[in-house]
């Protein structure tokens, strides 16, 4: 079990579950990317760990020239790394690792409204569904109208989690453009538009709150 988020990032040199997930991600931010008109593309990392998904695909990618990013991560070791390779791939003038905490409104001031929102390990560290539907409703501050939102969300004890982000999804405003889970059938991951209206200003300052541990991360 691991002892904090630094150590749970270990688990991507062992576990196929997160690899994969990792792929489809990646696949994601991609697609999203290549799907964006021409011009800036704006994108956030919600509780980004060390970045590996979009710092990943940013290196190779031919539009990774008009991204702009912040990614916003609480632990100031898996930041260092973040920044590390942002510096190694030439990217510090365009991609911002905010060492703070992703759940205040506050530190996406300037950095929002995204082209591209990255959930990633967020929905099964928030306590219950009312949490999550706070979550989603205060994407309406991050996201841009049509924004891309990709998430995932593990299952566990034979629970299909990520059906339920599904449905919620259905009925909360957004699109859904993709769903894979991984071939380990026990991880989902989702690529969704967001289809309302940007708000310049936050409804609440707490976006969500984080709830998880790393030891019984799911
Ligand atoms: C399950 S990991 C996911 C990391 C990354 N998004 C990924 O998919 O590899 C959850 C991350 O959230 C971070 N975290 C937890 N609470 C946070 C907070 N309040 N603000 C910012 N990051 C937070 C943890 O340090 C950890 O890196």
């Amino acid at each position: 079990m691991p002892k904090d988020w630094y150590e749970w990032h270990d688990l991507y040199n062992t576990e196929p579950k997160l690899q994969q997930r990792l792929e489809i991600v990646r696949e994601y931010i991609a697609y999203s990317l290549n799907a964006s008109p021409n011009g800036a593309i704006r994108i956030v990392s919600v509780c980004a760990g060390d970045g590996r998904d979009l710092l990943g695909i940013l290196k190779n990618h031919p539009r990774a020239k008009d991204v702009s990013a912040r990614l916003v991560e609480i632990n100031s070791n898996l930041v260092e790394r973040g920044r590390a390779t942002i510096e190694s791939l030439g990217l510090a003038s365009q991609i911002e690792f905010i060492n703070g905490d992703a759940t205040l409104a506050a530190n996406y001031v300037g950095a929002v409204p995204a082209d591209i929102v990255i959930v990633c390990g967020v929905f099964g560290n928030l306590a219950d569904e009312a949490e999550l539907n706070r979550l989603l409703d205060n994407l309406s501050f991050l996201s841009k109208q049509g924004a891309f939102i990709i998430w995932t969300r593990g299952h566990s004890n034979g629970i299909t989690y990520s059906e339920t982000v599904r449905k919620i999804l259905r009925t909360s405003g957004f699109e859904e453009v993709n769903f894979k889970l991984t071939p380990t059938r026990d991880m989902g991951v989702g690529l969704h538009r967001y289809l309302g209206e940007n708000l310049a200003v936050p409804k609440e300052q707490q976006l969500f709150v984080f709830s998880g541990i790393a030891s019984k991360a799911r």
